[in-house]
């Protein structure tokens, strides 16, 4: 039996509600997808058929989270652990599946582990403009008994020009605690004391340690098992999109960057192969109907871990202003 706390979403199809199957889309035939029909949709299949039925030139960003290059088994799929050339090979057929899709001024983010990342940026920088390779400090990792433990994944921020691309630093901005709060002439420099402490907010560089992975008390956990945080996607997003955008995610698990979008106000297209994680993902979509709340994103600003007593006023107080 499941704790009272335990908020993971993990039923499996029998118990899938309608309304959440009756969301997913499932394509029949080779023809152009209707656009207006798979906006803000989930579409349940194989990737490498469906983006070639995508419109071309409309997509603003693509969120892309593909099987790393390690055995793993994701519900009706065993991925296979390749050689580099291989890997390289399966990563620039979704490239080239990609490319067109893209606006002239779309930002790619590719997520990759360390291993994985050997093989795979050299090939991305055939493609792409390489702009940033952000490391993502999780806490959660395997120990090993003849190796360093690993606890970071590798973020690879791409565009497809140079210059012109969308990146609003400003919207992605760290709140942190001022463990040594400087002033000049008795006042504050460049931090604010508040009654919860006194802090910072801070651009942020591209080494994130404010990030855990989802756990099983939170809302956006499911049973995937290598789903990103929301906090995470909502960090690119703002950064990497405007509201209106359009946003692909060709390997879209349980849903977390098209959560993320929808409550940023962002349009979105995801696909997955598995029916079971495409109904944990549209479960999510329809709860975020009444719940647009990110954890570790409150009052527009990203907190560092450990501060949820803090954001909780926050949000606590702005409920009492709104009465
Ligand atoms: C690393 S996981 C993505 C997790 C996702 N970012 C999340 O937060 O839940 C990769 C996903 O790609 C799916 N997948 C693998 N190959 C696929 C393909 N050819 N077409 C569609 N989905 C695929 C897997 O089922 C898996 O859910």
């Amino acid at each position: 039996m499941k704790s009272k706390r335990n908020k993971t979403i993990d039923f499996d199809l029998a118990h899938a509600p309608k309304e959440v199957l009756d969301k997913i889309i499932h394509p029949e035939n080779q023809h152009l997808l209707d656009p207006k029909a798979i906006r803000d949709h989930i579409v349940n299949g194989d990737s490498f058929q469906i983006l070639g039925q995508l419109p071309p030139a409309s997509i603003d960003l693509a969120l892309i989270d593909p099987p790393y290059n390690l055995d793993k088994h994701y519900d009706g799929l065993n991925f296979k652990q390749m050689d580099d050339q291989q890997y390289q090979q399966y990563t620039a057929r979704w490239v080239k599946a990609v490319l067109p899709l893209l606006k002239s001024t779309a930002s790619v983010y590719v997520f990759a582990d360390w291993q994985t990342s050997i093989a795979l940026a050299p090939l991305l920088s055939q493609y792409f403009t390489i702009q940033n390779r952000i490391t993502w400090q999780r806490e959660k990792g395997r120990g090993a008994k003849a190796n360093w433990k690993n606890s970071m994944e590798d973020i690879w921020f791409l565009t497809k020009d140079p210059h012109h691309y969308t990146f609003n630093i400003e919207d992605v901005k760290q709140r942190r605690r001022v463990i040594a709060p400087y002033r000049q002439n008795g006042h504050a420099k460049d931090w604010q004391e508040t009654k919860r402490g006194r802090f910072r907010d801070t651009l942020p560089s591209n080494f994130w340690d404010d990030i855990s992975i989802p756990y099983w008390s939170m809302a956006e956990n499911t049973g995937h098992p290598t789903q990103k945080p929301e906090k995470l996607m909502a960090k690119v997003i703002l950064a990497s999109s405007n509201p209106g955008d359009l946003i692909l995610d060709p390997f879209a698990g349980a849903g977390s960057s098209l959560v993320t979008a929808k409550k940023l106000g962002r349009h979105f297209i995801g696909i997955e192969q598995s029916l079971l994680y495409c109904a944990w993902g549209q479960y999510r979509l329809n709860m975020a109907n009444h719940d647009s709340r990110i954890q570790g994103y409150t009052d527009g600003v990203f907190w560092e871990r450990n501060t949820m007593a803090q954001q909780k006023r926050i949000i606590n107080n702005k409920k009492k202003s709104a009465k």
